[in-house]
């Protein structure tokens, strides 16, 4: 496309990242040998199907992961990989080399030593993680967060790319868990010291209806912190507006199916809410058949926000700029329209005034 360098130029913000979602095939087999855990695992503690791992093909070799990865039938099908690869994540470095790898490959393109440089300027990144999916390992979450902000501060020196952390909760899980795990964030004090920068929730989305979560998210919001949700990927467009009412949320993350009703839109709109829309995401999950069904036409249109996101990278097949891409392919955009997306992306970040102001 003609606009491949205004895309590669622009500077871009990322709001819709999950960290273990950044995990490669390759890195995957490589930290379980060294970390001496059995592919397939069979730990049954961070998967939701036990008995299906210990005969899985998918974990012959990292070609072999890759294929199965391209035919993730819904959002639960994924997540059962997306879990069992959290078992090779064992110590503070190793979560330092996961950060600093995606970090590396969202400023500059870059992937390995055997790939061709791309560029791709993601300025500034807000990541998120599952501490649920850790702490029953006996990985507290202060071995993340300690990887992660060491790899940040690396990856700034040399990148010059400002990343913060979020947790998200997880909505498979009882909300009694979520409640002890944000509670004993709060209690170690990683709000307050800017450690993480906001509350997310994740995981399976249908019959985990958000107001199940609002006890939690006022205890947030009186606290200061901010809140985001994912809504809207496979669950009803009700819920969309369930998480900017019940939870108070600045930022929804995908929020698609939003766009099948106009009172939704109308609620993002007059609450100036920011959608973190993943279309290659949506497309490997099947909420859409082709990134054209994603509704961006709609959202520009109507004037609801979004940012375009990566959401699980080494999950769906693209980073920040392959998203950015596949939108210009699908919808072949104007200059000032793009000029739009990324800017309301800056503007919706996290990150305070004066960064914005440099990327910007
Ligand atoms: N949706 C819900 N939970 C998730 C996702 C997602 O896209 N990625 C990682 N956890
Ligand atoms: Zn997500």
């Amino acid at each position: 496309s003609p606009l491949h360098n205004l895309l590669t130029a622009l500077p871009k913000c990322e709001h819709h990242v999950h960290l273990e979602g950044t995990l490669s095939p390759e890195l995957l087999f490589e930290l379980a040998a060294k970390n001496n855990i059995a592919l397939p695992p069979v730990s049954s503690q961070a998967s939701r199907e036990v008995g299906a791992d210990a005969v899985d093909p998918a974990f012959a070799s990292p070609g072999a992961l890759y294929a199965r990865y391209a035919e993730f039938t819904s959002l639960d099908d994924f997540l059962h990989y997306y879990y069992i690869g959290f078992r090779v994540l064992l110590t503070a470095s190793d979560f330092e080399a996961l950060t600093y790898a995606y970090l590396r490959r969202a400023a500059t393109g870059l992937s390995g030593p055997a790939s061709a440089p791309r560029s791709s300027n993601v300025r500034h990144t807000e990541v998120f993680f599952d501490p649920q999916g850790h702490t029953p390992r006996g990985i507290p979450p202060s071995t993340i967060i300690t990887g992660f902000h060491a790899a940040a501060a690396r990856a700034e020196r040399d990148f010059g790319i400002t990343a913060q952390l979020i947790p998200c909760l997880l909505r498979h899980l009882p909300v009694s868990s979520a409640e002890e795990t944000f509670t004993s964030l709060i209690d170690a004090g990683f709000f307050a010291s800017g450690a993480l920068a906001g509350l997310g929730l994740c995981s399976t989305e249908l019959d985990r209806p958000p107001a199940l979560y609002a006890p939690i998210f006022s205890r947030a919001a009186a606290l200061g912190i901010r809140r985001t949700a994912h809504a809207g990927e496979e669950g009803p467009p009700g819920y969309v507006s369930a998480a900017v009412r019940e939870l108070g949320v600045q930022r929804v993350d995908h929020g698609v199916r939003a766009a099948e009703e106009e009172g939704v839109m109308r609620g993002l709109r007059e609450a100036g809410v920011l959608l973190t829309v993943c279309p290659l995401s949506n497309v490997a999950l099947r909420g859409v058949h082709e990134v054209r069904e994603v509704p961006v036409r709609v959202f520009l249109e109507r004037g609801v926000k979004f940012s375009l996101n990566s959401d699980d990278p080494a999950y769906f097949g693209g980073y920040v700029q392959e998203n950015y891409c596949a939108v210009e392919e699908a919808f072949g955009l104007s200059v000032g329209e793009w000029r739009t997306i990324a800017r309301n992306a800056v503007e919706g970040s996290w990150c305070g005034e004066e960064r914005k102001g440099v990327i910007l």
